[in-house]
């Protein structure tokens, strides 16, 4: 059975995926009404996996004799000024959210759930993972700047970033 402070801990991270990829869906829909195909289709699959995130945690919540909480929603950003304006907002949000599942985990050993802080060290190696590659993303439209022809080379370049993210080995 898991403890109220766990269960409530869990529920709020859950809260947080799930905007997680409305967020991410927004900033996939955006890119696309853009021209930015390679980006929509990097953020529309960056969107899925964030669903993916609340999903294993539902039914952690649920199968470890809690309730998981399915959340309203707020309106997600519309609307970015450049690329690197979404993608610099997409690091700063994975920041956050790294920061957010070091809170969960700080609980589970407050609480002393050994169990849940096991299950919680597949979002911490994600999320290093998913820092690395808001980095390099970040990185490579730094040195595009503003030459027309480097982001349409970036736009089509990303699709290989995706595979190379699906490819990774997940737990
Ligand atoms: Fe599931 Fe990117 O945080």
């Amino acid at each position: 059975m898991l403890k109220p402070k766990i269960e409530k801990a869990l529920n709020t991270q859950i809260k947080i995926e799930a905007e997680s990829s409305q967020a991410y869906l927004a900033m996939a829909s955006w890119a696309e009404t853009e021209g930015l195909g390679g980006a929509a289709q990097f953020l529309y699959q960056h969107a899925d996996e964030e669903r993916i995130h609340m999903l294993k945690m539902v039914q952690y919540v649920n199968e470890r004799g809690g309730k998981a909480v399915i959340p309203a929603l707020k309106q997600p950003k519309l609307s970015y000024k450049s690329l690197t304006d979404l993608f610099q907002t997409l690091l700063d949000h994975e920041l956050v959210v790294s920061n957010e599942i070091n809170n969960v985990v700080e609980v589970c050993l407050a609480e002393k759930d050994y169990t849940t802080h096991n299950f919680m060290q597949w979002y911490v190696a994600e999320q290093i993972e998913e820092e690395a590659l808001g980095r390099t993303i970040m990185d490579k439209l730094r040195l595009i700047g503003s030459d027309k022809g480097g982001l349409y080379l970036f736009d089509r370049d990303i699709q290989t970033l995706t595979i190379t993210a699906l490819n990774t080995p997940k737990q």
